[in-house]
């Protein structure tokens, strides 16, 4: 069944999609067979009708508060020495109204770690949660048997060491959240997510105030559960009526001058169009580090899993950051997209240094040596009697055994990110950064107007999206959706590097 003929199906259909979940053996039934067989840990039993709490009922207004820096237990320079514990925790973001979350270290979002180019990492995972976890560093050149594939599942009660050393040139915005098969989309929205920062020793933006802004998604139910996913959520990529700055509602940012924002979409599947009520403000960098120039933009695409960096400045006044409606296509019966508040911003009119026009140098990726394709698609199942949505690349769902995709170490080469499909997909590739070369819709043929280094760009239905990527070490490696919720489902391949 296509799209169209899923939709006539109207409100019947998607009734049955309700019970959906349960039918999904791969992901969903899976995490509940799971979680309920695991004694003495607080898991809710939602649904997917859960009462969600009016967006009015959280608190706003606090100022925007900062991401807590993990601790360097080591003494020795270049190392960086840490233990991330994965545990429920009890937060409130109602006063008076308990939730329980998953959280690194009990820190919601977890804590920001903070590395130079060159150093060493060694990151002691402990699992305290009640499923298999893993730590993916996203974006992150690390070793593939390093990088918390599915498949190299921390058991609950069990730990492990993570190392791996940054080479020169990696310096970036990043982060890390877990990602076991058929896990990724519910423990990251439960809030297993944290930032992690790679300095250069050379940053021509050192003289700029900082501020960090991880937006997360939060969908609450009334008595304080973080709500589960309904079908329609599994079907869409789930979206709360809440997106969190730094774990806060709607918080205050006051600027002082000039500052360097780094940004990141920590949302399962939240697409967030942002803007300062239509104020110019400079697109600085991309998911790994600075672009060659600043560029005056006056909004900003994030789609899941991205980041960037941006420079805001301005005449004093008080200023929304705003997300604006994206249609992504998203499928049924679904709200009207509305304008989101995310935070409100103090400008304090002080005037700000021009910045640099040279950021760094950026060198265009060599003439690719091989070719390949991946293509997005969506296939309506009515497997037992129910209708779902089954989001495949290149044909299939995922396969832990399988190799999907073959590449030569150190090989550059051309892909073409083909989405054949009725809604927008983030294409993720683990391990290396890639440049966008040309996008194309219906025949016309977009060159990339700048270089940037990304590992997240996404696809437009109907679209396709040409990379240069090059893999620098063996072993396996993923590439994906990184809508959660497709990915969980099966929206994924595997690359091995020989
Ligand atoms: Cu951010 Cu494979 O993930
Ligand atoms: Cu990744
Ligand atoms: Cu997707």
């Amino acid at each position: 069944m296509d799209r169209r003929s899923f939709m006539r199906y109207g409100s019947a259909a998607l009734a049955s999609l309700a019970v959906g979940r349960e039918a999904f053996a791969q992901s969903a039934s899976h995490t509940m067979t799971m979680t309920a067989s695991m004694p003495g840990m607080a898991m809710p039993a939602a649904t997917a009708a859960d009462a969600l709490l009016p967006v009015s009922d959280l608190p706003v207004g606090s100022t925007l508060p900062a991401l807590r820096i993990l601790p360097n237990q080591a003494t020795q320079a270049g190392l960086f020495k840490a233990t991330l514990t994965a545990r429920p925790v009890e937060v409130q973001f109602k006063p008076g109204l308990s939730t329980t979350a998953w959280a690194y270290n009990g820190q919601l979002p977890g804590p920001l770690i903070e590395v130079m180019e060159g150093d060493t990492l060694e990151i002691r995972l402990v699992n305290q949660l009640a499923q298999p976890t893993t730590v993916h560093w996203h974006g992150l050149p690390v070793p593939p048997d390093q990088d918390g594939n599915p498949g190299e599942e921390v058991p609950p009660g069990g730990e492990r060491l993570y190392r791996f050393t940054l080479p020169l040139g990696t310096a970036g915005t990043y982060w890390y959240h877990p990602h076991p098969h058929g896990y990724t989309a519910e423990q990251a929205w439960m809030g297993l997510a944290g930032a992690l920062i790679v300095r250069a020793k050379a940053d021509p933006l050192a003289n700029l105030a900082e501020q960090h802004l991880l937006f997360s998604d939060l969908k609450l139910a009334t008595d304080g559960r973080i709500a589960g996913n309904s079908e329609m959520d599994w079907m869409n990529g789930r979206e709360g009526q809440f997106v969190l700055v730094n774990g806060a509602h709607q918080p205050v940012i006051n600027l002082n001058g000039a500052q360097h924002w780094r940004l990141w979409n920590a949302c399962n599947a939240r697409y967030l169009r942002l803007s300062l009520a239509g104020r110019p403000f400079q697109l600085v960098g991309s998911d790994g580090g600075l672009l060659a120039q600043p560029r005056t933009v006056t909004e900003l695409l994030l789609s899941p899993g991205e980041r960037a960096q941006i420079v805001v400045s301005g005449a004093a006044g008080a200023v929304t950051l705003q997300a604006t409606p994206y249609d992504r296509g998203k499928m049924g019966d679904v709200a009207i997209e509305q304008t989101l508040t995310l935070a409100k911003v103090l400008f304090d009119g002080a005037k700000a240094a021009p910045l640099p026009t040279r950021l760094r140098d950026i060198a265009p990726l060599t003439t690719p040596v091989a070719r390949k394709e991946v293509r997005f698609s969506e296939q309506m199942s009515m497997d037992g009697g129910v209708h779902q949505m089954i989001p495949l690349i290149n044909g299939k769902r995922f396969d832990m055994q399988r190799v999907d995709l073959s590449s030569q170490r150190n090989a550059v080469e051309a892909w073409s990110l083909v989405n054949d499909s009725d809604m927008d997909h983030p294409f993720h590739l683990h391990g290396t950064q890639f440049q966008v070369v040309s996008r194309s819709i219906e025949g016309k043929i977009v060159p990339e107007p700048f270089l940037a280094w990304r590992d997240t760009v996404n696809t437009r239905p109907g679209e396709t999206v040409v990379i240069h990527t090059v893999q620098h070490q063996r072993g396996k490696r993923m590439f994906h959706c990184h809508i959660l919720e497709h990915e969980d489902r099966g929206m994924m391949g595997m690359l091995e590097v020989i």
